[in-house]
């Protein structure tokens, strides 16, 4: 089944807010002629100015987190009714950053990633193994550990809108990046376990983005593999010319 590629750029906590103006509007200059989807993740506080960087491009944008709260008593979180009213088209959720540096359990993840769907966000679901796990050779499980407990009782009327990110920690801002082969193994394996837990059909549409030292120079052999849907780019999204050359690679 043809499915639409997404490039996503996960701009982590990087960028002035003057960066982040003149980035986002080099993105969006830069992407009209893009046969693939194309979003921007970008902090918190720089939402708004850069929705408007964006408006009127085809880019999306997007935030790297959010609450699975609706509103209420949480300091420092931020709702994803807010994400919307800011501007949002897309969210991050279980980025392995805040996985592994900030403790988010599967369960935490699985709230974030139905209260983000049922907004209506596309929800970018991130996966992956770290190092260890790997040598260990427990990629496999892992994976499915994060996919059947961080997909489970998902909004199944929102569930055009699930994006899943497989991303290696090993590979992440490493210069470490997955082969092709490793990648294609890797999705592969997530759409088998999406299909059991889904369904066929909703497995067969889902983009499945690899992240991890994604390059201008590495993305087009990723993503020409048949299961690579598109990437999830952190270092490289943080330039606009090697940002674009990806996104031209979709
Ligand atoms: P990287 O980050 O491209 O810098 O490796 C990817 C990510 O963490 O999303």
């Amino acid at each position: 089944m043809a499915r639409k590629k997404l490039v996503a750029g996960n701009w982590k906590m990087n960028t002035t807010l003057g960066e982040a103006k003149s980035l986002a509007a080099a993105v969006a200059a830069g992407s009209t002629a893009s046969a693939a989807d194309v979003a921007v993740c970008v902090p918190y506080p720089w939402l708004i100015p850069v929705a408007e960087s964006l408006r009127g491009s085809k880019v999306g944008l997007g935030a790297q987190n959010c609450s699975s709260h609706k509103s209420g008593a949480y300091t420092g979180e931020v709702s994803t009714g807010m994400l919307l009213e800011a501007g949002c088209r897309y969210v991050i959720v279980g980025h392995s950053e805040r996985r592994h540096g900030l403790g988010e359990t599967d369960a935490v993840v699985n709230a974030k990633a139905k209260a983000a769907l049922a907004a209506g966000l596309r929800t970018i679901f991130c996966v992956g193994e770290l190092l260890a796990e790997r040598e260990a050779k427990q990629t496999e499980a892992v994976l499915e550990r994060q996919i059947r407990h961080g997909l489970r009782d998902l909004p199944t009327d929102r569930l055009a809108n699930l994006v899943v990110a497989y991303e290696p920690f090993w590979a992440i801002g490493t210069g470490k990046v997955a082969t092709p082969e490793q990648a294609q193994e890797a999705h592969a394996f997530i759409r088998k376990e999406v299909s059991t837990l889904l369904g066929g059909t909703l497995a067969g549409s889902l983009p499945i983005l690899y992240g991890g030292s994604v390059t201008a120079e590495n993305a087009a052999s990723l993503f020409a593999r048949p299961d690579v849907d598109g990437g999830l780019v952190g270092g490289a999204s943080l330039k606009a010319d090697s940002f674009l050359k990806i996104v031209g690679a979709a």
